[in-house]
C-alpha cells in the first residue's frame, strides 16, 4: 500500500476521500451544530501534511444517506466552516459534487489551498449498484485532479465512486489515518500479544455474530456486556425480565458459549446488572444479580460487582479491542458499567483499540481522556466488517 509520503505532491492537485459524517443537531435559531468533530479532527493530520508539502487539497466527502439529491439540511457547510476553523485558513466549499461549481473551485486554488467538494452523496451515481454508472462519476472526479489519497476509513467497507472507482483512475496511497488504521487492526488481527481481551457491548447481538464468531479463534478472554448480554443470560437459561432479547438468536449464542469453551476461552458475562421499570433516566432502578432479574424490569447496565469483574479481567491484558457500550452511557444512572469499562481499559499496559461508532462516542461523552487509548478508531461499520475478518474494498483498491 503507497502511502502519501511516497507521492510527489508538491503544486498537483490530489483529490482526498475523507469520512466528515459527524453528528449534528439543529439549534433553537435552525443552525446545525456539529456534537462530536471527532471525524475532522481525525483528517488534520493527512491534510496538513499535503498543504505542508504544497498541494493542493480537494476533499470529498459525505454526510447522511441523502435520499432526493441536494438538501440544505446535509449540505457540507458546518463541516467546512469548522473545519477551517480547526485548520486556521479558509476551506472553500464548491456549490456542486463534480459539476461547474466543483470545477470553478478547483481552477481558482492555489498551492496549499483547500477545496471541499459538496456532500458526494447529493449524486446519486455515488452509491449506484451498477459500475458503470459509478464509474461515470468517478471520471468527473478524477478529471478534478492529478492523484487520489484514501483517508476516510469509516467508508473503506463501501464499494462507492469516491472510495473505489476514483481509486482505480489515478495515481493513489492511504492517508496518514486509513494507514494508521489499517495498521492497528491488522496487528489486532494477526499478531496480537497476550493476554489478548475483547469487550463487547451495544444493543444486538444478532450485529455482532460475524465478529464473535472470527474473534473466538484468535482470543483469550471475550467479556460481553450492553443489551446483547441479556440474550447470553437468556442463553444461560436466565429470565432477563423485559430487557432487550433477540429471541430468535438464543440457540446461535447457545452455540457461541459452546465453541467457546470448546477453545478454552474465557466468556465473562456480567454478574449483576442495574434494572429499571422503563427505559428513562427517571424510572426506578435498582441492581440484581444477572440470574434474578424478575418480570417488569429491564436491565440498562452491568451493574457494580459486574463493572469490578470485568475490570479485573482487563487489567493483565496486552491486546485490547472495545466494541460497544456496557449501558445506555447516554442517562446518568445507567454510564457507569461503560465508564468503568472504559478507565479498566486506559490503565492497561498494552495495545487497546476503540472501536468506532457508539462506543467512541462514549469516550468523548463521558469525558475519558482520549490519550489513555492507544487508539480510537473512526470507522462504526468499517473496524467491525474488519473484525468479521473481511476483505474491504477500500482497502483493497489500495493494493493494486
Ligand atoms: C459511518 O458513519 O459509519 C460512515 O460514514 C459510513 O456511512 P454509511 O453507513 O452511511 O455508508
Amino acid at each position: 500500500m503507497q502511502t502519501i509520503d511516497d507521492l510527489n505532491v508538491a503544486g498537483r492537485r490530489v483529490l482526498v476521500r475523507t469520512d466528515f459524517n459527524v453528528p449534528l443537531e439543529t439549534l433553537a435559531d435552525g443552525t446545525r451544530h456539529i456534537t462530536d468533530d471527532g471525524r475532522i479532527r481525525a483528517a488534520l493530520p493527512t491534510i496538513t501534511a499535503l498543504r505542508d508539502r504544497g498541494a493542493r487539497v480537494i476533499l470529498v466527502a459525505h454526510l447522511g444517506r441523502p435520499k432526493d439529491g441536494p438538501s440544505v439540511e446535509l449540505s457540507l457547510a458546518p463541516i467546512s466552516r469548522r473545519l477551517g476553523e480547526l485548520l486556521g485558513s479558509t476551506v472553500v466549499l464548491a456549490s456542486d459534487v463534480s459539476g461547474e461549481g466543483a470545477a470553478r473551485a478547483v481552477g481558482a486554488m492555489h498551492d496549499g489551498d483547500v477545496v471541499l467538494l459538496e456532500n458526494v452523496r447529493f449524486d446519486a451515481r455515488e452509491t449506484s449498484k451498477d459500475a458503470a454508472v459509478r464509474g461515470a462519476l468517478a471520471v468527473e472526479l478524477a478529471a478534478l485532479a492529478d492523484i487520489f489519497v484514501s483517508d476516510g476509513f469509516g467508508v473503506v467497507h463501501r464499494e462507492q465512486a469516491s472510495v473505489t472507482d476514483v481509486a482505480r483512475l489515478l495515481p493513489h496511497a492511504a492517508g496518514k489515518l486509513v494507514l494508521s488504521e489499517a495498521q492497528v487492526f491488522s496487528k489486532v488481527l494477526s499478531d496480537p500479544d497476550r493476554p489478548y481481551v475483547v469487550i463487547l457491548g451495544g444493543s444486538k447481538v444478532s450485529d455482532k455474530l460475524g465478529v464473535i464468531t472470527n474473534l473466538l479463534t484468535k482470543v483469550d478472554r471475550l467479556l460481553v456486556g450492553g443489551g446483547m448480554c441479556f440474550t447470553f443470560l437468556a442463553a444461560m437459561g436466565y429470565n432477563v425480565g423485559s430487557s432487550l432479547l433477540e429471541v430468535d438468536q438464543i440457540e446461535t449464542v447457545k452455540n457461541l458459549i459452546a465453541q467457546a469453551a470448546a477453545r478454552n476461552v474465557e466468556l465473562v458475562l456480567p454478574v449483576d446488572v442495574v434494572v429499571a421499570t422503563a427505559f428513562s433516566a427517571d424510572a426506578e432502578h435498582k441492581i440484581v444479580a444477572a440470574d434474578q432479574i424478575e418480570d417488569g424490569w429491564m436491565g440498562l447496565d452491568i451493574g457494580p460487582n459486574s463493572q469490578l469483574l470485568f475490570a479485573s479481567r482487563i487489567t493483565d491484558a496486552k491486546t485490547v479491542v472495545w466494541n460497544g457500550p456496557m449501558g445506555v452511557f447516554e442517562m446518568t444512572p445507567y454510564a457507569q458499567g461503560t465508564r468503568a469499562v472504559a478507565t479498566a481499559i486506559t490503565e492497561v499496559n498494552g495495545l487497546t483499540v476503540v472501536g468506532g461508532g457508539d462506543s467512541a462516542a462514549a469516550v468523548r461523552l463521558l469525558g475519558i481522556d482520549e490519550h489513555g487509548f492507544t487508539h480510537i478508531s473512526t470507522g462504526g461499520g468499517a473496524s467491525l466488517e474488519l473484525l468479521e475478518g473481511r476483505v474491504l474494498p477500500g482497502l483493497a483498491v489500495l493494493e493494486d
